[in-house]
């Protein structure tokens, strides 16, 4: 990668406040080259996610300025053009940037941790969970600990229960291989959307300190209780197993919807439902926070649905709560409505920017706050390993589902059964410019 200027750049052009981030190597000076080895080169992550967020970094400005290596590496057979062998012995620091799949299970899980291990410190390993690096999942603390009104209101005294949803459109096209040995609960739910979970049960932390955050962290996963068979169902999308590297009896589950209880003074009684699911009807991602209903109502609310606090992820970000207002005009009826922080509206002109993007330069400057602690893997893998273990086995079978629809109906079955209300003839529209 090219060259330009003097030194680093990047704390001169951070938008980030200088102490929002920690560094674990205080002692080595940020100067000389920056080496950055991608395994897994010539594959579907490098290709889609890391290649292009290293370049929107550097194109930024973000990597520093005096010399960059960036060296691939993939176990498929690529010429030497495309792969660069040499290995870094630059000085510096050494971090190491570690992606899922953390394993399969809790012992496999465990057993690649303690070989990282022997290599690596803990504060040299970051364990990307590129959810971690959303826009919205980062605003998550900003949120609940820097606005009053929602510190008497996030508990099991005001939410009924709480929904994490992600939704792609799309199967597992072309990954059918690496998919079909995973699922979707080892894909995106032990991991995307437990973190997202973590985030927003959380108790306040100590400070912002990295391990303040994860301390708390953890704590939420070591309060939630096993997962109950009867709170989970799995679907399988019809037309998965055509793909050539799909098993032809294969049981993965390309859907799941699960409930997770969390047992402590907060939370206890409010189900937190994770739903993940590919080949449905929509993308999206959000989290749905769903409020009790009106004690001694006088206006009907009830009918018309309940208060909901929703960030959108993606796609369209945004944050809205929806609320129950009198409808304009003479007569006075009430009609459900939604304040609206729609961020391509609010925010015109500013690029949110990928996660990888940010989460590669949290790793150069040493900041773990957005990284997944050992402890913290191995409670994620604590809650959902028997499970999966009961999945692998056989115990417990996917529903078909039809391709382009909301995945088996037995799924919002259950949504209802653990006390989520729709509402009906209301829908957010995010607004356009
Ligand atoms: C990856 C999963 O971690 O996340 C993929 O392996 C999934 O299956 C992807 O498609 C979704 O990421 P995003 O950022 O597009 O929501």
């Amino acid at each position: 990668m090219g060259t330009s200027q003097s030194q680093w750049s990047v704390e001169k052009r951070s938008s980030f406040r200088n102490d929002s981030f920690s560094r674990e190597d205080e002692n080595v000076p940020e100067t000389g080259c920056l080496s950055i080895i991608v395994l897994g080169a010539s594959g579907d992550l490098a290709k889609k996610k890391t290649f292009p967020a290293l370049f929107h970094l550097y194109r930024q400005g973000f990597l520093p300025s005096n010399e960059v290596h960036i060296f691939g590496y993939a176990r498929s057979k690529i010429s030497d053009d495309d792969l660069r062998k040499r290995l870094p012995n630059l000085g510096g620091w050494t971090r190491i940037v570690v992606e899922k799949p953390f394993g399969k299970d809790l012992e496999s899980s465990e057993k690649l941790s303690s070989q990282i291990g022997e290599l690596f410190d803990e504060p040299q390993i970051y364990r990307i969970d590129h959810y971690l690096g959303k826009e919205l999942v980062q605003n998550l603390l900003v949120l609940r600990f820097a606005n009053r009104m929602f510190l008497p209101l996030w508990n099991r005294d005001n939410i009924d229960n709480v929904q994490i949803v992600f939704r792609e459109d799309f199967g597992t096209e072309g990954r059918g291989g690496y998919f079909d040995e995973y699922g979707i609960i080892r894909d995106i739910i032990q991991n995307h959307l437990l973190q997202v979970l973590c985030l927003v049960a959380m108790e306040k932390p100590v400070s912002l300190k990295p391990e303040h955050i994860r301390d708390e962290k953890v704590k939420v996963l070591q309060s939630v209780v096993p997962i109950n068979d009867d709170e989970v169902v799995l679907g399988q999308y019809e037309g998965y197993r055509d793909d050539p590297t799909v098993p032809d009896h294969s049981n993965t589950p390309t859907f799941a919807t699960m409930v997770l209880r969390i047992h402590n003074e907060r939370w206890e009684g409010v189900p937190f439902i994770l739903k993940a699911g590919k080949a449905l009807n929509s993308r999206k991602a959000e989290i749905r926070i769903q409020f009790k209903e009106v004690p001694g109502d006088i206006y009907k609310c009830q009918k018309q649905g309940r208060n909901e606090f929703v960030i959108r992820l993606q796609p369209s970000e945004a944050i809205y709560m929806k609320l129950t207002v009198k409808q304009p005009g003479l007569e006075m009826s009430t009609v459900q409505s939604e304040l609206d922080l729609s961020y391509r509206q609010r925010y015109q002109g500013v690029a949110i920017p990928e996660a990888y993007e940010r989460l590669i330069l949290d790793t150069i400057r040493g900041d773990q706050q957005h990284f997944v602690r050992r402890d913290e893997l191995r409670a994620a893998w604590e809650i959902f390993t028997p499970l999966l273990h009961r999945i692998d086995n056989g115990e417990m079978k996917s529903i078909p589902y039809q391709p382009g629809s909301r995945g088996p109906k037995e799924a919002d079955e259950l949504l209802a059964k653990a006390g989520y209300v729709q509402t009906h003839g209301y829908i957010w529209i995010p607004p356009t410019l």
